[in-house]
């Protein structure tokens, strides 16, 4: 059942969530409040938003919660394509040419249930940009407990898998788990997953450096001055001659100069100044 939430509740608890994750979410979004606290309220037997917020604020296991359920997590395997093909044709192939012995460090940035750090495992497999010629080392962070969670576990339904995957990929990276598939350890255990939030610049900065980010689909939610935050934060954390993706919908336009805008057949990317 959806319970109403008031004009008043959607001020104190927009703010609150803002300040913990960046999301903005106003008035406008009135529907996704109810929609995805209402189970939460009926879960904890609060009466109101205005009691979850209350417990949430004394609770850090209820904020966690609250933080996992407004968290938008949507994603999918090989999710826009050519973000994928621009790693194996372009910029992984360039970093070995100049380094060929140096190890490529890879961040997936509110990477949600991994699907995004999978495929990029998948592709350069399938390429044959892998261990022990070439190194490769994965992070894979999100603020969500549930999504970094899943994430590694590695593990997925059939439905999930529909969203991106081929028969001949699942049999050669997956193995079967009851109803769900998992990635087969070798893969799954080259990851370092993490919980991280990406407006706490000293967490993401402790992270280390990174020659390509792959932040995509998140800033969306931000606002400028959490996007410009953000942004200028992931510069600090690119090594000379880094890169930089973003969301097909996304763009770094007035919101910051650290980054000049390059392509690649099509795919869009960022060179760190
Ligand atoms: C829409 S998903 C994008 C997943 C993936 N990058 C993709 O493009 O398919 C957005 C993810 O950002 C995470 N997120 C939201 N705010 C965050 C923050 N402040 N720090 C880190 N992750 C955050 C959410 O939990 C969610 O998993």
């Amino acid at each position: 059942m959806r319970i109403k939430i008031s004009l008043t509740e959607i001020h104190t608890l927009g703010h609150y969530i803002k300040e913990k994750t960046g999301i903005v979410l106003d008035e406008k979004k009135a529907y996704l409040f109810e929609s995805r606290l209402s189970p939460l309220l009926t879960e904890l037997n609060c009466s109101s938003y205005t009691n979850l917020l209350d417990l949430a604020k004394k609770d850090h296991l209820i904020s966690t919660k609250l933080m996992d359920s407004v968290c938008t997590n949507e994603t999918s395997f090989f999710r826009d394509k050519s973000p994928f093909s621009l790693m194996i044709q372009k910029l992984a192939p360039d970093f070995f040419e100049k380094n060929p012995i140096k190890t490529l460090n890879v961040l997936s940035a509110a990477c949600s249930t991994g699907q995004e750090v999978y495929s990029l495992i998948m592709a350069l497999t399938d390429a044959g940009i892998t261990a022990p010629r070439f190194k490769i080392n994965f992070t894979a962070i999100d603020i969500s407990d549930k999504a970094i969670t899943k994430a590694s576990r590695g593990e997925y339904s059939k439905f999930e898998l529909a969203r991106g995957m081929n028969s001949e990929k699942l049999s050669k990276f997956f193995d079967k788990n009851g109803e769900l598939w998992r990635i087969k350890d070798k893969f799954r255990s080259i990851v370092r997953f993490k919980k991280s939030n990406l407006l706490k610049s000293n967490e993401l900065t402790r992270l280390g450096k990174f020659d390509i980010i792959f932040c995509r689909n998140v800033a969306i939610y931000f606002s400028k001055d959490d996007k410009q935050k953000v942004f200028d934060t992931l510069a600090t954390m690119i090594n000379p001659n880094g890169h930089l993706l973003i969301g097909s919908t996304e763009s770094l336009v007035g919101i910051s100069n650290q980054y000049t805008r390059n392509t690649f057949q099509g795919a869009i990317y960022y060179d760190k100044n």
